[in-house]
């Protein structure tokens, strides 16, 4: 415990500023066929192109840097990565010209100022160096907002904030003033009126990013002689966050059931208490997919086994459990016990796996099971190997990991991590472990997920991670650790899952609940609420605190955590499009208003809402006994999911939200594909799907009379085999038109593989929500007398005057789709 002694008012920080100067002057410029190099007095650098619309500079000191590769986050660049460059020299600047790029080099100090194909400001970076330390320094115009740099605390725009890339086990309250945790991504977007634009710093050492000491400028530094900075271009954040997904990559599609509700607790101790709570989620008509099991499954802690006297039976058990609808995931960290005779042990020693001091001695430090090794994941052999290792897990029926402690975490080196100096094989160019700090849980999960898609025979695994580095995407999903039962710390997981978001992150979440301290009823059920509406739904909780499933608090939670949880169920279409979208483009699910509004300055700094997909806004009660919250609308029109009232956009509005109610907004011109509550996925009814479309409604304040549209392609496939990668799967394109007096739907298939999806013209049902006008022919679809009557037919519509709600159901042919229109 620190106390007010640790201020020191008396010893203030004499200031010893290092003496840092420009690489300049410029000796010589070459323009290769794909690059240039220039050469300095202190320094030299390299442009060249990285993948279309991308630009790659990248400064070294003590190496070349025309031939500095890109760390692993990076995917290998493809053929238009090398247009050409041409070379200019007028007076004390060079100009480098390729796909529309400018970049002006000041021959002095070698800083320089990108433009891009549109003429639009990428940044002016000033460049300096002391020692082999470097620091980059980027004026910031005075509107402009920064997003991203992953896993944060803080609010959404993180312009003023001081943070260092370093991938750390924070077990302390993560605060406004947390500078690191598990993840480091470091890519910034900046958003002003002027321009936007990202930069990404491939740097796996140490990187701090200062935007503190002066608000006007970030400053990155790093600190092993070398800056790699790649240039994304606008015009919007949207093309920045698709440019970052071209160089970093996207998720793949995950198994459906990782979609689901989940349910940990460090830890489920033993057999009986795991079919236990499996039994009583179905009992009480939870919905549930996936039951987490922490450290406690395995025999002293070694991963890659089962304690024999707690879980003697868990191929059994997880059999058991996949007859309910449940899917077992294991906790695995990379710490693998010392201890002789221990197989993972003795065959990573014997091939020389682990990771090693310079003088040839294994790196020890403890860990959950005491005295561990590391295995050294920058070296292919130790990856492939890991993967094999988890024929373990895949022969007891397993198909998802959840990697931990993987910064690494160690409780006894003095860095809390590996040494400095401990040496990574690193593919023949070795390296100290401080210069690849953050590559480990990437490298880790690399490993994991290549060796489970080995191993599961077309299956789709899942894996579930901590520490991560840019591109973590690639291989895992991402929790954001031990955070706590504060009414804080789930208000502060939505700036941070959305800037995760638009740092290349799309399926992430936090504990619900919060993992440590002692949740309460009213914020586990208002935490459920938010989870429901988030990529990755798992409730978590540590040792020794309140037990956490929904049901320990009483009926009323228990009915409010249902109700959630089936809603998400509901939802699983829309969901699960969401994520196959987010595949292709790279966008984030859980995305800050600002994405889809960037001129709107009163979203710039909005935390504490978010958009699900584009057209649901949710905007969760984060204090406790409050009933009313002041909800944002952005432009557009807005109806309250529960009520159906109408707002207009451009205004706050106060949602009334007793507990059982999470303020929730749809927008006009919203496509919500959604089906009947079920148990697990397994069951969900993909075949009784209800499409719900938004119109315009009846209101005076209607933007203009121009009709209002909505589109959504609804994804489908087995949810659970790669066969989808063959193109075995649909697509249904929905797109609406809603005018002043009629109304147009018009769907079709797209991508159909009929060996998968044979030939069944199935009726779809629509739900029209506000139409502006009333119905009163539907061509080729006859009105039926109410709405049970169209339960058992396979066309026919109903107008319900009460809610102004539209009902119709046709069948879309598979060759011919449906085109609906509706006269008022
Ligand atoms: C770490 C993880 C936590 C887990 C615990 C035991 O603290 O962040 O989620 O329960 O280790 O494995």
């Amino acid at each position: 415990m620190q106390t007010s002694e640790s201020i020191h008012p008396d010893q203030l920080e004499q200031s010893t500023k290092e003496a840092f100067h420009g690489l300049g002057p410029v000796i010589y410029a070459e323009q290769k066929e794909h690059a240039v190099k220039i050469r300095g007095e202190h320094g030299n650098m390299a442009v060249r192109g990285a993948g279309p619309g991308i630009i790659r500079i990248t400064y070294a000191l003590h190496e070349d840097a025309a031939v500095l590769l890109p760390t692993p986050a990076v995917l290998p660049a493809d053929s238009l990565a090398l247009a050409g460059w041409e070379l200019k020299e007028q007076g004390d600047s060079l100009e480098l010209r390729s796909q529309g790029f400018i970049v002006i080099v000041d021959k002095r100090t070698m800083s320089v100022s990108v433009t891009d194909g549109h003429h639009s400001e990428c940044g002016s970076y000033k460049m300096s160096r002391s020692g082999s330390r470097m620091q980059c320094r980027t004026a910031m115009p005075e509107d402009a907002a920064v997003y991203g740099l992953g896993e944060t605390t803080g609010f959404l725009n993180k312009r003023g904030e001081k943070y260092t890339m370093w991938n750390s086990d924070i077990f302390d309250p993560h605060v406004p003033d947390t500078e690191s945790l598990y993840q480091s991504i470091p890519v910034l977007i900046q958003h002003s009126k002027s321009g936007t634009f990202g930069v990404f710093i491939d740097e796996p050492g140490k990187l701090v990013v200062d935007m503190r000491e002066d608000r006007d400028q970030v400053m990155l530094e790093t600190f092993h002689g070398k800056m790699d900075l790649y240039i994304l271009p606008g015009p919007g954040i949207k093309e920045v966050v698709a440019a970052y997904a071209r160089l970093t990559g996207v998720m793949e599609l995950p198994p459906l059931w990782s979609l689901g509700y989940q349910q940990s607790r460090f830890s489920y101790m033993n057999q009986e208490e795991v079919l236990g709570l499996a039994a009583a989620f179905r009992e009480k008509r939870i919905p549930c997919d996936v039951i987490y099991l922490d450290i406690h499954y395995m025999d002293e802690y070694k991963i890659f086994t089962f304690d024999p006297v707690r879980f003697p039976n868990p191929k059994q058990m997880i059999a058991e459990l996949k007859t309910m609808g449940f899917r077992i995931v294991p906790v695995v960290d990379p710490g693998v016990k010392i201890d002789a005779g221990y197989s993972v042990y003795e065959q990573g020693s014997a091939e020389g796996y682990f990771c090693r001091k310079p003088d040839g001695e294994l790196f020890t430090g403890d860990v959950w099971p005491g005295a561990s090794v590391f295995p050294d994941f920058t070296e292919e052999t130790t990856r492939q190997w890991w993967g094999r290792l988890h024929q373990f897990y895949v022969e007891h029926g397993i198909s998802g990991i959840w990697n931990d402690m993987n910064e690494p975490s160690v409780f006894n080196s003095p860095s809390k991590t590996l040494d400095p100096d401990v040496v990574h094989r690193n593919g023949g160019q070795e390296k100290p472990h401080e210069e690849l700090h953050n590559l480990y849980g990437l490298l880790m999960c690399e490993a994991t997920r290549n060796g489970l898609a080995r191993l599961l025979d077309g299956e789709r695994p899942f894996v579930l991670t901590r520490a991560g580095y840019a591109g973590i995407q690639r291989y895992a999903a991402v929790w954001t650790g031990d955070n706590r039962s504060y009414w804080e710390h789930m208000e502060m997981f939505m700036a941070m899952g959305m800037n995760l978001g638009l740092s290349g992150v799309a399926f992430c979440g936090a504990d619900i609940g919060g993992f440590m301290h002692h949740t309460s009823g009213e914020l586990l059920a208002r935490w459920t609420q938010l989870g429901a509406f988030t990529p990755f739904f798992r409730n978590h909780s540590a040792i020794e605190t309140r037990n956490q499933e929904p049901w320990h608090f009483g009926e009323e939670i228990e009915a409010i955590c249902r109700k959630y949880i089936e809603l998400r169920y509901r939802l699983l279409p829309y969901i699960y499009s969401l994520f196959r979208a987010s595949t292709q483009d790279g966008l984030p699910i859980m995305s800050p208003l600002v994405l889809h509004h960037p001129l709107d300055q009163r979203v710039k700094n909005l935390s504490d809402q978010y958009l699900f997909g584009t057209h649901l806004l949710v905007a969760p009660i984060c204090r406790p006994g409050r009933e009313h919250r002041v909800v944002y609308l952005p432009e557009g029109v807005w109806f309250d999911y529960w009520t159906g009232e109408r707002h207009a956009g451009g205004q706050n509005v106060v949602a009334y939200a007793p507990l059982d109610t999470l303020p929730l907004y749809v927008k006009s011109g919203a496509v919500l594909p959604m089906i009947p509550g079920s148990q697990h996925t397994g069951t969900a009814e993909w075949q009784s799907l209800n499409i719900h479309l938004y119109g315009l409604g009846a209101g005076t304040d209607c933007p203009g009379q121009e009709p209002i549209t909505g589109e959504f392609t609804l994804y489908e496939d087995d949810g659970i085999s790669d066969a989808y990668t063959r193109g075995i799967s649909r697509s249904l394109q929905i797109f609406f038109e809603e005018g002043e007096r009629c109304m147009s739907i018009s769907c079709r298939y797209a991508d159909n593989n009929r060996t998968l999806y044979s030939v069944q013209d199935e009726p779809l049902l629509f739900t029209i929500h506000h139409t502006r006008f009333i119905p009163t022919e539907i061509h080729g679809i006859s009105q039926v007398p109410g709405l049970c009557d169209l339960e058992h037919r396979h066309s026919g519509w109903y107008y319900d005057k009460q809610d102004n709600h539209l009902y119709i159901k046709c069948i879309v042919t598979e060759e011919a789709g449906k085109d609906i229109y509706v006269k008022g």
